[in-house]
């Protein structure tokens, strides 16, 4: 007999019918109840036993998280919550699962604990949910953009530019380890190396994408970066994935208006397509937060928050206005910042989060950041004063995460990108092509780069970017 799922018969339960269903045990009660997942649906299907029919051996072995198949016919259910239950006939035992020597526990356990369990955490109802939902906001990405016109592009992974500029790259290499060739100088010579240069893998597939956009005209791109950056903080991986749409002709407000709108549809797809697991996640935190002071608390919850920023405008200011708001504040003048709000200096994750949780209680856009802390590539703005230079950069603030978007307008004048270039040290030799682009057939474009677990992490609320990807990689983590 063909397997059903379970989410199949729960869509369109046809009581009477044959079924078999074959899944994981949530919990198995009396003797009499088992609770069946097969991860295609948040719910599970409710396996009722006749007892009589087994031998009291077997059913000892329908413990939490083994594995059974089973065939029998589904009924109208006699208790609330669900519309059919199936009657077994026949059970088999496709993996036991012993309780003494299993990881796992019918209860409450630490994210910290499970993520050493990665490889079963998945089972778990938070678990599951978080990742069918990981699902399904990487195909709304794709949705929105093709039915938008854009074309997906593969950057590559291997590269031999630090597109960002921060110098905060794994190094790829074939060369031996112990015993490198050097150069008379006495340099690694990394002519000698697989690629014949120095390579590492890639912190963003911008650049790349740049050239896409101006052969195609809008381009997507949806793929693993990687950064060696030293953050044991609750935001950052060592492997994360990123989306970069970039597209000729816009300007920095062209770029915002994208980047909204494309939010917006990436949490009204999960509203509208996933309301199980997200009930769930909702549920969770309140449960979370039952013990938390009020001021600990979100000021709503999960669901209610995903409508609140999909009904609402994003705020859009300068940077110049955030250093006003933030200097204004009683939190500043109370000297509450750890970090110094200043002029000319970056702004510390907590200065987001007062702008954002605080100021205006929605996300904000905050545009037109100073020249001196921004990434090369970022297009300057023109009649600034000297010494208050700014470029048209963008990062895109959200309730609890921060940071979810960093994005600019381009610099498409080569006499200024060059400058800029020379300026922050780069080598020119390395991005000849990326300069090239200036030179012939050039013209104003636009981008940014949203970060693929920090949305996913703000959909499900879950509190550490760990516990939004699989198998994490972090500083001092890659196990699995
Ligand atoms: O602001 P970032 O560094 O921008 C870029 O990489 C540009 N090349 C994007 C572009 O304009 N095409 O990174 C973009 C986003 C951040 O806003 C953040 O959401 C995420 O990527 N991000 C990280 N996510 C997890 N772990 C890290 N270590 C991250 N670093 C950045
Ligand atoms: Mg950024």
């Amino acid at each position: 007999m063909k397997r059903t799922e379970i989410a199949e018969i729960l869509r369109q339960p046809q009581v009477g019918a044959e079924v078999k269903v074959s899944g994981w045990v949530r919990s198995f009660r009396s003797n009499r109840f088992i609770a069946l997942y097969d991860g295609s649906s948040f719910n599970t299907l409710q396996v009722v036993v006749d007892f009589e029919q087994f031998e009291e051996e077997f059913l000892k072995k329908i413990q939490f998280h083994a594995c059974i198949s089973v065939t029998g016919k589904l009924v109208e259910s006699q208790g609330a919550g669900q519309s059919v239950e199936l009657m077994a006939d026949h059970i088999e035992l496709l993996g036991e699962c012993v309780p003494d020597d299993y990881h796992l526990q019918p209860k409450n356990m630490t994210m910290e604990y499970l993520r050493e369990k990665a490889h079963f955490r998945m089972r778990t109802q938070t678990f599951s949910a978080v990742f069918r939902i990981r699902h399904a906001v990487a195909y709304a990405v794709h949705k929105y953009f093709n039915d938008r016109g854009y074309y997906y592009m593969h950057t590559p992974i291997v590269t031999g530019s630090d597109a960002e500029g921060a110098g905060e790259m794994f190094r790829v290499t074939t060369l031996d380890f112990d015993n490198p060739p050097r150069t008379e100088s006495g340099e690694v010579d990394f002519k000698q190396d697989f690629f014949g240069k120095s390579t590492n893998l890639t912190v963003s597939g911008q650049l790349q994408g740049e050239i896409a956009a101006l052969a195609l005209g809008k381009i997507y791109t949806f793929g693993p970066t990687f950064r060696a950056e030293q953050s044991f903080t609750t935001r950052h991986l060592a492997e994360f994935w990123m989306i970069e749409p970039e597209v000729a002709f816009n300007d920095i407000f062209d770029n915002m208006e994208l980047a909204e709108d494309f939010v917006k549809f990436l949490i009204r797809h999960i509203l509208d397509n996933y309301p199980d697991d997200l009930a769930f996640l909702d549920k969770r935190i309140k449960d979370e937060e039952k013990n938390m002071k009020q001021d600990d608390r979100r000021p709503m919850g999960l669901v209610d928050m995903l409508r609140f920023v999909v009904d609402n405008d994003f705020e859009r200011i300068t940077y110049t206005e955030a250093v006003d708001i933030l200097r204004n504040s009683n939190t500043y003048k109370k000297g509450k910042f750890k970090f110094d709000v200043q002029w000319g200096k970056d702004l510390q994750s907590e200065h987001e989060r007062y702008l954002v949780e605080k100021h205006f209680q929605k996300p904000v856009f905050v545009r037109d950041y100073p020249k001196a802390i921004k990434a090369f590539y970022m297009r300057e703005n023109d009649g600034t004063e000297p010494g208050k230079e700014t470029v048209a950069a963008m990062d895109c603030l959200f309730p609890y995460i921060g940071e979810v978007i960093g994005g600019s307008q381009r610099e498409e004048r080569h006499g200024k990108l060059l400058e800029r270039i020379h300026a922050q040290g780069i080598h020119e030799e390395e991005l000849w092509w990326y300069l090239e682009l200036r030179k012939f057939g050039g013209c104003p474009h636009a981008g940014f780069g949203l970060g693929f677990e920090r949305m996913v992490q703000f959909i499900t609320g879950m509190g550490n970017i760990r516990d939004v990807i699989a198998f994490p990689r972090a500083a001092g983590q890659a196990e699995f």
